[in-house]
């Protein structure tokens, strides 16, 4: 399937591990020594239903950022990328969250963020770090939250914080929220740390209880497969936050703490009390949040060659309700329905981005075709189309020789 800078091809983890080893020493001009992974991540549904503490039910998936990193004893963090030739420096003494900015915002954000948290950095080293990733950017599947979500991971086990996942995911979102300055909720933090194979992690955003929801996909021989539309999304800008604030605006003059202590009953209140944006903002919410429980039932009684109607209907809701999908999103939705999806929603924050498909995986490159196809005669760029599989959180690799079987590493890393 097409491949262009915005969407690298998918490379596998042992690639991106000797990849990251490869720049490393290149930046550094010394081998790293250890390597850590975080995932990216789908939605499978549950939209813009954190940040006003409902529910989400977001996957891992087997595209990865992949960091390596190697101590110093100078307090200086310096960090370096496969798509940057730049080399941030920045001491942890000067950390905060005005001091970070541009990319590698997400990376230094984190560690400021850890010390907000309770972490004492009056004692940690400094560190090299160089990260690779086959996660498209700007295409809705969190390859912000892989970076947050990778060197949490990493100065939390290096430096002995004690820091559990949850933890760690909340420390992301303040460096997303603080340190970038993007007013995201708390589920792509959640997933890229949380996620476990073949299934889905039912959020409350509440209270961050957590529960895996296996998907079975396999089972049934399906496949989730993402079209990438290339419509680049920001989330630190414009829509998103606007929306944030409608659903602000909603609970204030509902007179709830927020949008998820409303459900279905409170409608009609709601109708007559907001103008029709702000009521058909909120209705999203309420609706989606609705969507997502009957999803899980759905889903734990018949499989999930059942939850088609859900898929569909948080599709239409954002489309109509919450408008933050584009003509090229609506296509690509349109087409997989077409092809014969089980569903079909676009994922993520919106305005941009990606759609999943859940079909037949004897249907995948039709599909594929078919989007292609679509989105030609529409004189719309090129998609991306991939299959994603639901796959475990951040890890730390195996690093050390043997297990890089890259004869370049090997070297390095002796
Ligand atoms: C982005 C944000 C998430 C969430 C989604 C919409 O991915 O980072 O917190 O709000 O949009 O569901």
């Amino acid at each position: 399937m097409t491949d262009s800078p915005a969407t690298p091809a998918p490379k596998g983890l042992e690639e991106l591990d000797a990849a990251a080893v490869r720049g490393f020493a290149a930046a550094f001009g010394e081998a790293p020594t250890s390597l850590w992974a975080a995932p990216g991540r789908v939605n499978l549904i549950g939209e813009h239903t954190d940040y006003n503490d409902g529910f989400v039910l977001p996957f891992a998936i087997d595209r990865h950022t992949v960091m390596a990193v190697r101590e110093r004893e100078d307090r200086l963090v310096r960090v370096s990328s496969s798509f940057t030739d730049e080399i941030v420096e920045l001491s942890i003494d000067e950390l905060s969250a005005e001091a970070v900015s541009g990319w590698s915002a997400y990376l230094l954000g984190v560690i400021w963020a850890a010390g907000v948290q309770g972490a004492d950095l009056a004692r940690v080293p400094g560190l090299d770090l160089y990260v690779v990733s086959d996660i498209p950017v700007g295409a809705g599947l969190s390859s912000s939250a892989a970076l947050e979500g990778v060197v949490g991971l990493a100065i939390d086990e290096l430096w002995g914080l004690g820091f559990d996942r949850r933890t760690l995911a909340v420390i992301g979102r303040r460096a997303e929220n603080e340190a970038v300055g993007a007013p995201t909720g708390i589920m792509d933090q959640s997933a890229v740390l949380l996620g476990r194979l073949d299934s889905a992690v039912l959020i409350d955003c509440r209270s961050l209880e957590t529960r895996v929801v296996p998907l079975g996909l396999d089972d049934e021989e399906l496949v989730i497969v993402v079209t990438d539309t290339r419509v680049e999304h920001e989330h630190a800008t414009g829509g998103y936050a606007a929306r944030r604030a409608s659903c602000e605006l909603g609970a204030r003059t509902l007179g709830v703490p927020s949008l998820r202590d409303l459900g279905p009953d409170d409608l009609g209140r709601a109708e007559e009390l907001l103008d029709d944006e702000t009521f058909r903002r909120v209705r999203h919410i309420i609706t989606e949040n609705e969507r997502v429980l009957d999803l899980v039932r759905t889903l734990e009684k018949h499989g999930a060659g059942a939850i088609g109607p859900q898929l569909d209907a948080s599709h239409t809701s954002m489309r109509d309700d919450f408008e933050i999908s584009v003509p090229e999103l609506d296509l690509s939705v349109e087409v997989a329905r077409r092809v014969g999806a089980v569903g079909s929603r676009m994922t993520g924050g919106g305005f941009g981005g990606s759609s999943i498909a859940l079909i037949h995986r004897s249907k995948a490159e039709a599909l594929a075709e078919a989007q292609r196809a679509a989105f030609a005669e529409a004189g719309y760029r090129e998609p991306v189309v991939f299959t994603v599989v639901p796959s475990e959180g951040a890890v730390r690799r195996p690093f050390g020789g043997a297990s890089v079987a890259d004869p370049a590493v090997e070297r390095i890393s002796e």
